[in-house]
């Protein structure tokens, strides 16, 4: 069982204090390693570790391929800006031929999984020698896995799963006692600026969670533009997160007074405080039909525009 600390218990000056300690005490003389996606967690871990061990962490962002536009660039800016030396390693044929063919939501999850950690993050960690690797799980993915609700690609030890018999290395959970609400204060005493630790959860499994059926670069692309467009209307309001969701159907539209079988996309915009629950943002009618209407006509596949209105649960947040 992991104790909770809420984030009214939080003091994150001795939580950042006693894990500092901890991460040190674990590494000894060693190196650690560890993945940057750019999300608050791995934001947050990465600070801490690099607070404990400084040049003898190494930061790795992975550039799978389904990321947001423009991210790997922006995250690995964005530390060096503070100090934190980040390696961008390109993996992204890795990833679309471990997705190939591939249209089961359980499935893509876990070829990703395979993918980061039994191939490219594994040979990176074989090859660094380091025996310890950083990872920002919090208490929510544990719940979730665990009640079976979803298999978060971070949870290892909590299935029974030996990540040293299975990869080779040991891992390292500071984060765990906390929900994202006390992951963003410790955040914010790790000196991170305000849009990293306030800014909104992104997945794991990335874009891939936002594309139903097979995930490929093309569909992809779809799925990126798309998340450009609400990025552009919805990241100033105030909600938990949002999403462009890519389904797999065609269905019937009108372009150019032809008909065609065009691509749908579903937009999804979350009030929440922790993940565990969620209900639909009431938007307002214009911003909903500003988003549709740039959709529209930046994504000249796209025939229908849908927003979701069912809440977590029986929904979950992404689609996949
Ligand atoms: P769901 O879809 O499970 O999402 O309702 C709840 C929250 O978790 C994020 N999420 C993930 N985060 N790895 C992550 O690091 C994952 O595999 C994953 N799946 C969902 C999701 O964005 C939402 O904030």
């Amino acid at each position: 069982m992991i104790k909770e600390i809420t984030v009214g218990e939080l003091n994150p000056g001795s939580f950042i204090e006693e894990h500092v300690e901890e991460i040190r005490k674990a590494v000894g003389e060693g190196r650690a390693i560890n993945a940057l996606s750019g999300g608050v967690d791995s934001s947050v871990v990465t600070m801490l570790g690099h607070r404990a061990l400084g040049s003898r962490l190494r930061t790795v962002f992975v550039d799978n391929g389904i990321m947001r536009e423009g991210e790997p660039d922006r995250v690995s800016g964005l530390f060096r800006g503070l100090g934190v030396p980040v390696e961008v390693v390109d993996a992204r044929a890795e990833f679309f031929t471990a997705l190939k063919g591939l249209t089961d939501p359980e499935e893509k999850r876990e070829a990703i999984t395979q993918a980061f950690y039994r191939h490219v993050f594994g040979r990176i960690v074989k090859e660094s020698g380091a025996r310890h690797l950083l990872q920002g799980t919090i208490l929510t993915d544990v719940d979730e896995t665990v009640a079976g609700i979803k298999r978060q690609h971070n949870v290892f030890a909590q299935l029974g799963i030996d990540p040293e018999e299975a990869f080779g290395y040991r891992i390292l959970e500071p984060l765990l006692p906390l929900r994202k609400d006390g992951v963003r204060v410790v955040g914010r005493a790790l000196g991170l600026p305000e849009d990293v630790f306030n800014r909104k959860p992104f997945p794991g499994p990335a874009l891939a969670a936002r594309v139903i059926g097979e995930v490929d670069p093309e569909r992809i692309a779809v799925v990126r533009r798309a998340t450009a467009v609400c990025e552009r209307h919805l990241e100033k309001l105030d909600v938990f997160q949002f999403m462009a969701i890519l389904h797999a159907d065609r269905v019937p539209g009108m372009r150019n007074g032809k008909r065609m079988y065009g691509r749908q996309i579903e937009v999804r915009c979350w009030d929440s405080l922790d993940a565990r629950n969620a209900s639909p943002t009431r938007l307002p009618w214009g911003t909903l039909e500003a988003v549709a209407s740039d959709l529209l006509q930046e994504l000249p596949d796209v025939v229908s525009v849908t927003y979701n209105i069912a809440p977590k649960p029986p929904s979950t947040m992404e689609a996949v």
